[in-house]
């Protein structure tokens, strides 16, 4: 447990109108940083304080010294607060009003609505239960014996190698503009949409703009009935953004463990919380630890993921966008985030700089639960399989630079050409870019990227795999050709999974293409 929880003030009655403490006097500012004196009645670490001005300017206590002086932050933000002003304590930490309410809005990290729209009705406000942000709710996480359900996120790359799985942590990282964002909108769009869940979505310390596109892309696919959005983005103060991500989890839980409900969190970005907390320990002079980072920066990754938990009431699943500084994966801060996911998907400038979109590095990227018992035994060998050729192809890259690609051996060439037919098959177009390029996006299942990788790289016995229809929606013209459409028959493999429903095909053919190599051993 970090300090910040076992500090965090029990959840209280909301602040009497006429508060009973003694009140405290501003004595220095400095920044965001405030010292209030109080001589009687100490508030607590982590309570929320209002000055008495016109603008009720409230305050976080983060750090009490000299036994009479909070030290606290400006988290409004608001710099018409002077010397001498009387302070008002509240009795309670920092809290936001949790419920239905607050789904289809944008809110602070105070839980003050930032759309535009008014705030709710105070009697509904009244009746609404307030959470405080920096302990969870629920204590009890422990793992249920719940079954691992696979979330389709209709991204080829992404389910193949990286799988969703409910009520666990994946995380996209890499560094800026290798589209982090755009993959989150898209898996947004593909996994909330039809599934009824509900979408919590934290926008910490990125660009406003993301934050409107977002709003716009979730209204365009009547997804904001079941998303609320919690934005501290870089115009924001550092208290702020280091506060949003907790105030869009403590919505979450309540939509756990009050509503019993699976809930999807998703965070943009990470990496921006660690950042904002660094700079919240700079303002209140801390000594910076390990490569630069404030000497709280593992429990403040902690406290974060640690919440982001299934229990016995239902699950949250979460994915969040890592940004690496400098392309730099070492990063302390990178790594222990990386370390708390399920799913890692890297994104790579080297791989968008191919024109491959998603620019996911395939074989930097990794999952624990790409097992047998969770993806099952064909998906696993497929993976395992498609994992080793294009292993192999990066060494053979190597040779082909010197001695060219006719020198290969039969076999190595034919690997050679299948990771290259998997890099093809693997790129994949954005529904929610279809705005911006005009062609619009490709959604397919589990099933037709197993069969689709099975015609690229045949059977684990070396057969080559029957060829099926095409499903879905065919490549865009213009879009590079993929051989897995190429194949067209009406047929289905002996071993087709049970669950595997029979789907019309899209199109019909006699011929049977002679894709693959036939029989060729593999080893
Ligand atoms: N799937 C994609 N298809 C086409 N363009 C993309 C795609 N993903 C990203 N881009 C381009 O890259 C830019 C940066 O992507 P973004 O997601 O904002 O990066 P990040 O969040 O990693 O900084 C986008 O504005 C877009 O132009
Ligand atoms: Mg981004």
């Amino acid at each position: 447990m970090s300090e910040e929880q076992q500090a965090a003030v029990k959840p209280a009655a909301p602040a009497p109108a006429q508060s009973t403490y003694k009140k405290g006097i501003v004595r220095t500012l400095k920044g965001l940083v405030i010292k209030i004196q109080f001589d009687e009645d100490m508030p607590d670490l982590n309570e929320m304080l209002y000055v008495d001005n016109e603008n009720k300017s409230p305050l976080l206590v983060s750090a009490l010294s000299h036994g009479d002086m909070a030290v606290c932050l400006n988290i409004g933000g608001d710099y018409s607060i002077q010397k001498g002003d009387k302070v008002t304590r509240s009795g309670h930490s920092l809290e936001i009003p949790v419920g239905e309410e607050m789904i289809g809005r944008v809110w602070d990290a105070m839980g003050r609505p930032i759309d535009g729209k008014p705030q709710l009705d105070q009697a509904v406000l009244d009746k609404m239960i307030k959470r405080p942000i920096f302990s969870p709710n629920f204590q009890e996480t422990g793992l249920t014996n719940r079954p691992d359900e696979v979330l389709d996120t209709g991204l080829k790359v992404l389910d193949f190698f990286t799988p969703f799985v409910k009520g666990r942590k994946i995380g996209i990282v890499g560094g800026a503009g290798v589209g982090k964002t755009v993959l989150t909108m898209e898996i947004i769009n593909n996994v909330a949409e039809g599934s009824g869940a509900i979408s919590m979505f934290a926008g910490i310390g990125e660009r406003i703009r993301e934050g409107h596109e977002l709003y716009k892309t979730l209204g365009d696919n009547d997804l904001l009935k079941t998303t609320a959005m919690f934005f501290g983005q870089m115009n924001e103060n550092p208290v702020q953004r280091s506060l949003i991500g907790l105030a869009a989890i403590t919505l979450a839980e309540y939509f756990r463990d009050d509503l019993k409900k699976d809930v999807l969190l998703f965070a943009d970005n990470m990496y921006r919380y660690i950042q904002a907390k660094n700079e919240v320990s700079t303002i209140v002079d801390q000594t910076p630890a390990e490569g630069g980072y404030q000497p709280t920066v593992f429990s403040d990754v902690k406290t974060f993921q640690d919440r982001l938990a299934t229990n016995v009431n239902g699950s949250i699943t979460a994915l969040q966008t890592i940004y690496v500084p400098a392309d730099d994966l070492s990063d302390p801060a990178v790594q222990m985030i990386s370390h708390e996911l399920d799913s890692t998907i890297v994104l790579s400038r080297a791989v968008a700089a191919q024109g491959i979109r998603p620019a996911v590095d395939i074989l930097a990227s990794k999952s624990s639960l790409l097992t047998p018992e969770v993806v099952g035994e064909r998906h696993y060998s497929l993976a395992t399989r498609a994992t080793a050729i294009l292993q192999k192809y990066e060494s053979l890259k190597g040779i082909i630079a010197i001695i060219g690609e006719s020198e290969l051996s039969a076999e190595d060439r034919d690997d050679y050409n299948k990771a290259k037919a998997l890099i093809e098959f693997f790129k994949q177009r954005f529904n929610v870019m279809e705005k911006v390029t005009g062609v619009p996006g490709e959604h397919m299942t589990r099933e037709q990227t197993l069969d689709g990788v099975e015609e690229i790289i045949g059977k684990a016995d070396g057969s080559p795999a029957e060829p099926k229809a095409a499903e879905g929606k065919p490549a865009p013209a213009g879009e590079p050709a993929k051989p897995a459409a190429e194949a067209e028959a009406e047929q289905k493999p002996a071993d087709a999974p049970a669950s595997d429903k029979p789907e019309e095909p899209a199109a019909r053919a006699e011929k049977t293409p002679e894709k693959q190599e036939p029989a060729k051993q593999d080893k």
